[in-house]
């Protein structure tokens, strides 16, 4: 593996294990040349491969218990990821190959393989059934044609086949043969293993091969449980703990530059971040595209009438589809009146939050089918009828055409309703029916909510990653989140099934995203998927067995070279002409594209994305691509997907890893092994865990401790950027986020605030230091954290101090050869279970820093003035 990180800081750690280890070792006394392992798995969801070991095949051990060694990646989240009946092999290669079976219905086995059983390479799923199951799979060697001979039964209610195949390197297999079933011989024995009887292979072994996995499980308890430590357990842990004195001295003179573009934001449509969220749109399903299949079939009043409701007696209403404004947008209402009055109403999404004294932009594509030539009333009312703000449309005309009015509300509410009352009698027809506040994020048209907006300019972001996340591969091929559809009138647009559960109008499109990073100086950084959906797809195929048709790929891969185009070329060029028709002649001037997006590392991959890549590469070779390694910080996919960017010389990759409060404390060596001469990091999607998900004092204080170590790195660390952004209170899909909103409220975290702190003050200069501590237990000096930065451009020095501990550390900041001037110092404390934290800034001394007490639980930040002085 790339990182010993691990073995490496936690010495004293380690020390301790590694005596406790090598005493519960000698408990064997004399052990064995070889051994007897046993694999099997027990079978419940998401459980792997285990192993138990005996030296006499009656007497099992087994590992962990249940320690899993490799999981199956086949199929969408959480139960579909399944492994059944594994079966064992030794190959002629030295490898050891492992099939097994993933559900009762698919005709795929899955396979993958191993030099020590530890480290499992790349799955794979080849089908070989098109229309039954493949259960049982089992391998044996021919060694006269050098093949591998796979095999499986395959069963429904009435029958039970057998079916084969032969293969030489698990990856090209010969056409499905039927056999008769007495000829799939099953290797697997049953055996007790805790008085439980198991199924699975026998395999003899050297014992180191044991010890291996022992090792690797009794360490795996270990790393678990100094990642599971929280501050709940702080009183116990630091009982004795006093104040703890802190020197560290540094020489501003001796700097390295690091990125200046560390702190970005990753904006995806997830928690209704896009729409009902950021895109200031009031009017809840205005195309009446919402349909079933968005929620995949859990919500039956998911339809295109979803929102909507006719008041009044005297009319009618169908869902029509007959010549529509666009294909692209094929549904539209009819409302067919006999007595004028009826009113045709919206419910916004959760209420309309309407403010007295402003203005807002109503539009509605309409023809008058067989009515009269009239107008439409429309109104801003009340549940009960209160009438908050009224206009009306001209009068509506035989072929569809867009209507502008502007309404002005008389009270500020937050759940006001749309009504339309058309003013004649006959059937009309309303599409793209919509309601803009006209103060919207700089006051652009099709604009962003400006107090949802705000917040993340403040944050300073240098980039935004957009439109996601899992939203930019999709759910299965045919959700693969395409830029084209986004561009454009927005009656033409397509309109999506957001995986996430809900619906895209993808007004918020890419034109809007290229804008607001425009409006928020942070550069753009798409991402588009690598020719593969979500590896946690349940749609169009299980997983990414579905990768994009090669016959398809060139046009896919134009789409994207298309894509810089647009965001980039002259307005004579065709894509750079369309982003001067929707208003912006002048280039975005795009530096990155993300390429992927935490894919499961295959075969089908990785064919995709170097071809995706080596196209970018030639056409624009100035623009940065960055590929992906994966949703964790080590295994199979972070392991090949690194493999694969060096060897394409990729120049970042984008690694993802949510993990424990623990973990970053115990990892702010991650990237200090990092190989410079490898491809450069975005730490794209990262957060602190706790138990039950919040967003606390505790989880901020934890990603404030770990960003010192990003910073120290900041010469193999590009960029980071917290996930996910933004959440919509009854909405939210995953927690915790560093937003969270309603129609009228934005609830900026404790998180935010350290990620505001960082994108507040960024800098491209560190300068490392020297610390001595008052007391040097491993506890103590991982919850102690500093980084010291220069923003040449201001020459100010950032000074960026975290205290996790339960007590205050006096600490010493020595910044010698540095002319010190006014300093703003601001303290973030609490209550590690606070929420509500808020940052407190004052103005300072920098003769402060001498002497600065860090209280328990905080985190400091000083920003001085200052000048070098001349050596
Ligand atoms: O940030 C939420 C999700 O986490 C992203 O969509 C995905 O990339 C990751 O699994």
């Amino acid at each position: 593996m790339r990182q010993l990180f691990f073995f490496q800081k936690q010495k004293n750690h380690l020390l301790g294990f590694v005596i406790a280890f090598l005493t519960a070792l000698s408990a064997y006394g004399n052990t064995p040349d070889s051994a007897y392992i046993f694999s099997y798995t027990s079978g419940k969801s998401f459980d792997g491969l285990h192993f138990a070991w005996s030296v006499d095949q009656i007497n099992w051990h087994p590992i962990g218990p249940e320690h899993s060694y490799m999981h199956s990646d086949y199929g969408s989240w959480g139960s579909q990821k399944r492994m059944v009946s594994p079966v064992l092999f030794p190959g002629v290669d030295g490898m050891w190959h492992c099939l097994w079976s993933l559900n009762e219905t698919d005709g795929n086995f899955a396979h993958a393989a191993s030099k020590d059983l530890l480290y499992w390479g790349r799955q794979s799923y080849p089908v070989v059934m098109a229309d039954k199951n493949c259960l049982m799979p089992e391998v044996s060697y021919n060694k006269e044609k050098s093949e591998y001979t796979i095999s499986w039964l395959s069963k429904n209610q009435t029958e039970t086949t057998a079916w084969c195949t032969t293969t030489k390197d698990f990856k090209t297999f010969s056409a499905t043969k039927n056999i008769p079933v007495a000829e799939h011989k099953n290797s697997r024995s049953t055996v007790l293993i805790s008085g439980k009887p198991e199924t699975g292979s026998i395999n003899k072994v050297a014992w180191e091969m044991i010890e291996g996995l022992i090792k690797t499980q009794q360490l795996s308890v270990y790393k678990n449980q100094l990642w599971s430590e929280t501050t709940k357990t702080d009183k116990d842990r630091f009982a004795d703990l006093k104040t703890v004195e802190a020197k560290f001295s540094l020489d501003v003179t001796k700097s390295k530059k690091i990125s200046n573009s560390l702190l970005g934001i990753f904006f995806e449509d997830i928690n209704y971040a896009a729409d009902g969220g950021l895109y200031a749109e009031l009017v809840q399903n205005r195309d009446f595209e919402y349909n079933i299949a968005d929620t995949k079939g859990r919500d039956k009043t998911w339809n295109s009438t979803k929102a909507w409701s006719l008041k009044g007696e005297t009319a009618s209403y169908s869902i029509d589809t007959i010549n529509p404004i666009h294909p692209n947008n094929k549904h539209y209402a009819k409302l067919s009146i006999q007595q004028i009055g009826a009113a045709w109403t919206n419910e916004g999404f959760d209420g309309i939050a309407i403010k007295a004294g402003e203005k807002y932009d109503f539009s509605v594509f309409s023809r008058a089918n067989t009515a009269k030539v009239g107008k439409l009333l429309v109104r801003l009312v009340g549940k009960n009828g209160e009438l908050y703000g009224e206009t009306t449309t001209p009068s509506i005309t035989a072929n569809w055409k867009k209507y502008n009015a502007t309404l002005t509300a008389k009270t500020t509410v937050a759940d006001a309703r749309l009504e339309i009352i058309p003013q004649m009698t006959g059937a009309v027809d309303l599409d793209l029916i919509s309601l803009f506040p006209q103060k919207t994020f700089k006051g652009h048209q099709n604009g962003l909510r400006a107090d949802l907006a705000q917040p993340l300019a403040d944050l300073k972001p240098k980039f935004m990653r957009f439109p996601g996340g899992c939203v930019s591969h999709g759910d299965g091929i045919a959700n693969i989140y395409n830029w084209k559809n986004t561009i454009g009138p927005l009656e033409a647009r397509k309109p999506m099934r957001n995986l996430w559960g809900y619906h895209q109008t993808v007004g918020l499109g890419y034109f809007e995203y290229f804008q607001f990073c425009e409006d928020a100086g942070a550069e753009p950084l798409p991402v588009i998927a690598a020719g593969v959906p979500c590896q946690n797809s349940s749609t169009g195929g299980a997983g990414q067995q579905c990768g994009i048709p090669m016959v398809e790929m060139d046009k896919y891969i134009q789409d994207i070279l298309d894509l810089v185009e647009y965001a980039n070329g002259d307005i004579n060029t065709k894509w750079g002409k369309k982003r001067a028709e929707a208003g912006h002649p002048k280039p975005f001037n795009l530096k990155y594209i993300g390429i992927g997006n935490e894919d499961l590392i295959t075969d089908i991959f990785e064919e995709r994305f170097t071809m995706i890549f080596k196209a970018m590469k030639e056409k624009y070779p100035e623009i940065t691509v960055i590929g992906t390694v994966g949703p964790n910080f080590e295994g199979t996919d972070y392991q090949e997907g690194w493999d694969i960017a060096t060897k394409l010389k990729v120049p970042m990759v984008d690694e993802h890893y949510y993990q424990s409060p623990g973990w970053f404390i115990y990892h702010q060596d991650y990237y200090d092994k990092y190989d410079r001469s490898k491809p450069k990091v975005y730490l794209g999607e990262y957060a602190a865990h706790l138990p039950g998900r919040p967003n606390n004092l505790e989880t901020a204080l934890a990603e404030a401790l770990y960003l010192t170590s990003v910073e120290r790195n900041g010469d193999v660390v590009s960029m980071t950027s917290y996930a996910p952004l933004l959440a919509k209170d009854k909405h939210t899909q995953w927690n915790p986020n560093l937003i969270y909103f309603n129609n009228t409220e934005v609830r900026p975290t404790v998180g935010y605030e350290v990620q505001k702190l960082y994108g507040q003050n960024a800098g491209d200069e560190y300068i490392p230091f020297e610390i001595n501590l008052s007391n040097n237990q491993e506890s103590v000096k991982t919850r102690i954290a500093l980084s010291v930065i220069r923003d040449s451009k201001s020459k100010d020095i950032i000074v960026k101090l975290v205290n996790l501990l339960p007590v205050a550390v006096n600490a010493s900041v020595d910044l010698k050869n540095a002319t010190l001037g006014n300093a703003v110092k601001t303290v973030l404390k609490g209550d590690p279970s606070d929420r509500n934290a808020k940052p407190v800034v004052a103005t300072c001394s920098a003769s402060e820093l001498m002497n600065a007490e860090l209280p328990a639980y905080s985190f400091t930040v000083y920003r001085i003035k200052t000048t070098v002085s001349n050596k």
